[in-house]
């Protein structure tokens, strides 16, 4: 039972802690890892853990539809247990503090806390309100995002983020929220990866709510940055003291040749995936190849909306996970070239570290008005299995080890980083993946609901107790 997580502080078994195990972990010396300030922390979303799809008057939402729906999810899995986090919060949030974690991001169920006409759900925002209450007592920094994927069925029914009117219900969302929660948040994200939302859930279907059309997908996504834009000023107003920020994917792409074509197709798949919405955040307009590639998927954009997006960050979320190698499609587009003989994770991703680096340093010279950085998530899925009471997730500590050497190195080269959340705490529901891809710095046994804590976690714990212990 030694890394049992319901055990007080030392979930670290006795190999570790006494340093008997050789550890593939600590950062060197001199890594700005070691900064106290450098917040390191864990990262999980609503639907992802928190089950109880049902209770205490939440409203479906997008995902419980989609999952249940036959052939979307691996395995017909759906969010409708997950973690049991719902219920078993308050032991979640002894594990993440006895994992010596700083900072927590969790997301906001919006169909858990606001009825279809708008009015709050007070059940549901107690749950928040008990949760954030409780970080704060255990001196656990909270990020806060409001929208990680979960929309309420109900505005679906009325054209989701195809429809505008979708970016004001945002608004108020965000007003509820921020006024009933001000002062338990260290930060608030308005949204998460709303490249994601558009594209997986609009553009190609493979997200909820499972609709595919290029043109569906930029509208969705103007909709999205909209109900960003118009969110930023709310959260000023209701909550001054807190950080305002969005959580973004980024993606590396890079050439499968010198040609200049493929260059230019890497460029492309950059300006694609992170101009796309990093220029409108940043620069208050969107890429001009952006376009002049894919003629007639431009959205509709009122005047004055892309001042609204632009509306100035305290920070930027930035969540990397691979590198994709792409070449000409030879027309004037991009197509994937999967590298041969590369390191891939459960997901088959390819496992590059240097893209990560490369990204901030490129950002860092792009925008001038970069804002402060968080790596609001990074990790790996790999098959875990629990041996007498262990979890010997290897390749994830390495992967760890060498991506936060990566954030070490763009910081060093000048990006203003300021912390690092792991995805994710816990396994947890994989959304089309379902069960199947285990991402969390903790087992999770979905039949028992028992957590497992992995080494990876032991090890980030033994360097989190060296950094505090240092003068
Ligand atoms: C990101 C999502 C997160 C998780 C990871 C693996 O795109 O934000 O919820 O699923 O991927």
């Amino acid at each position: 039972m030694a890394n049992d997580a319901s055990a007080a502080f030392d979930t670290l078994s006795p190999a570790v802690s006494k340093g008997s195990l050789a550890d593939p972990f600590t950062p060197p010396a001199d890594s700005s890892l070691w900064r106290k300030n450098f917040l390191l922390g864990a990262a999980t979303a609503s639907y992802q853990i928190e089950g109880a799809v049902d209770e205490d008057g939440r409203l479906p939402s997008i995902w419980d539809n989609f999952s249940a729906t036959p052939g979307k999810v691996l395995a017909g899995d759906t969010g409708a247990v997950a973690c049991d986090h719902y219920h078993r919060w308050e032991a979640d949030i002894d594990m993440l503090a006895s994992l010596g974690l700083e900072g927590y991001r969790l997301s906001i169920a919006w169909p858990r806390v606001m009825d279809a006409a708008g009015r709050p759900n007070r059940k549901g925002l107690d749950f928040y309100k008990r949760l954030l209450n409780r970080l704060k007592e255990k001196g656990i920094t909270s990020f806060v995002t409001l929208y990680h994927w979960d929309l309420p069925q109900h505005l679906e029914d009325r054209g989701g983020w195809l429809n505008r009117d979708t970016a004001y219900r945002f608004a108020d969302y965000t007003d509820l929220m921020s006024r009933e929660l001000a002062g338990t948040v260290d930060a608030w994200a308005t949204l998460n990866e709303p490249w994601c939302s558009a594209y997986l859930g609009y553009g190609n279907g493979h997200h909820a709510p499972g609709l595919a059309n290029d043109r569906f997908a930029t509208q969705a996504m103007h909709h999205l940055l909209l109900a960003h834009g118009l969110a930023i000023p709310v959260l000023r107003g209701n909550d001054p003291a807190s950080q305002k920020g969005i959580v973004a994917n980024i993606g590396r792409g890079t050439a499968n040749s010198d040609s200049a074509a493929d260059q230019r197709a890497a460029h492309l798949f950059e300006v694609q995936h992170n101009a796309w919405i990093l220029d409108p955040l940043l620069k208050g307009a969107y890429p001009q190849d952006l376009f002049e590639l894919w003629p007639g998927t431009e959205p509709l954009v009122l005047d004055g909306d892309m001042q609204t997006i632009a509306a100035p960050l305290d920070f930027l979320g930035i969540n990397y996970y691979f590198r994709t190698n792409v070449a000409s499609d030879g027309a004037h587009g991009f197509r994937d070239v999967p590298l041969e003989g590369v390191e891939r994770t459960q997901m088959g991703w390819e496992v590059h570290p240097d893209g990560l680096r490369d990204l901030l340093t490129g950002f860092k010279k792009t925008y001038h008005n970069l804002p402060p950085i968080y790596i609001t998530e990074n990790g790996m899925a790999s098959d875990d299995k629990v041996i007498d009471g262990h979890v010997d997730d290897t390749q994830r500590i390495s992967f760890l080890k060498r991506h936060l050497a990566a954030v070490d190195q763009a910081i060093k080269a000048g990006v203003d980083v300021r912390g690092y959340f792991l995805w994710s705490l816990m396994d947890n529901f994989e959304w089309a993946f379902g069960y199947e891809r285990r991402f969390g710095v903790v087992h999770v046994d979905y039949s028992t609901q028992k957590r497992t804590v992995k080494r990876s976690a032991e090890l980030v714990t033994k360097f989190l107790k060296e950094r505090k212990a240092k003068v």
